[in-house]
């Protein structure tokens, strides 16, 4: 199962003086079971991006297929593939509309046609995915949260639809680091707990590090890079011309290895860093 993009470029506003294209000529496969992260500057096309995966913006050359479906075919296979792909959109906050919590996770569910019972049922559990105790909460507005309770609710309500692909724009964006931790944290464990495949784009390389299985890097409408973290992040140069920063643990490895300490600058959590530093220093000492 998976989403495959074939030599697909987009032009935003063709024949007109406004004429720009975002994308040139991308291939990708995104498998089931990933937790991809597409990095990159800003305008590098990454919104873009994952507009395509679930037929949003439609290639202007090329095709999307999701597990072996084109999204614009002309048959109702695409509608059910386009289904399988749940979009959280960079501040989703500003989407909410409905007088209780309940009522705007309910909106989606209920526009698959499901029971009443069904509808219920699924917004309890992905209320209790994002955080968010339905006894306290369900009947509450939703404009009377703080930003990153708004965002949960905004999510709840596409994992209310129960996609296969989770695609997430800047989850974090706007929010506190508690805030953003806390955010970071649930689609971890609803990754781990589910087996949902997640592509997530996001600026904060420390937290995309600890997460992705695999980084997808941006540039002017390209895929410069494609790989496991580690191995995206063991080309700091690259990144850096691309506009983006490697995550500090990796930059600090970084730097003590040129001057000579036999860090293993592959890791990329703190605890980790700290492991091999004593390690290195041990040894040198010895
Ligand atoms: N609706 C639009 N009309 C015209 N051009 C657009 C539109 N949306 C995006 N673009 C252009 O397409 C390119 C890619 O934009 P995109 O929003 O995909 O980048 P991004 O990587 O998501 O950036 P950011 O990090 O700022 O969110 C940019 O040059 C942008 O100006
Ligand atoms: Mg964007």
């Amino acid at each position: 199962m998976s989403i495959v993009l074939k030599d697909v470029t987009y032009t935003y506003m063709p024949k007109t003086p406004f004429e720009r294209t975002a994308l040139h000529n991308i291939n990708l496969e995104i498998n089931s079971g990933e937790f991809v992260a597409i990095i990159g500057h800003t305008g590098s096309g990454k919104s873009t991006l994952v507009q395509h995966l679930n037929g949003l913006l439609k290639p202007t050359t090329g095709t999307v297929t999701v597990d072996e479906i084109n999204l614009h075919a002309k048959k109702s296979d695409a509608k059910i593939a386009r289904r399988k792909v749940g979009m959280v959109f960079q501040y989703p906050e500003h989407q909410l509309f409905e007088e209780t919590i309940y009522e705007d996770i309910a909106f989606g569910p209920r526009n698959l046609g499901l029971s009443e019972e069904e509808v219920d049922s699924r917004i309890r559990r992905a209320m209790n995915f994002v955080g968010l105790d339905f006894e306290t909460y369900a009947k509450r507005s939703p404009f009377h949260l703080s930003g990153g309770q708004m965002r949960r609710v905004a999510i709840a309500g596409v994992i209310a639809l129960e996609p296969q692909y989770l695609i997430l724009d800047e989850p974090s964006a706007g929010l506190d680091p508690r805030g953003r931790d806390e955010i970071f944290g649930e689609i971890i464990q609803l990754y781990k707990s589910s087996g949902i495949t997640v592509i997530l784009v996001s600026h904060n390389m420390e937290d995309v590090a600890k997460m992705a299985t695999r980084l997808i890097v941006m540039n002017g409408g390209k895929v410069l890079m494609d790989g496991s973290p580690q191995e995206v992040f063991k080309n700091p140069e690259k990144l850096k011309a691309a506009g983006v920063d490697v995550p500090p643990v990796t930059a600090l490895l970084g730097k003590l290895k040129d001057r000579g300490l036999a860090v293993d600058n592959n890791v990329l959590s703190v605890e980790e860093a700290v492991t091999t530093i004593i390690t290195a220093l041990g040894d040198k000492n010895a």
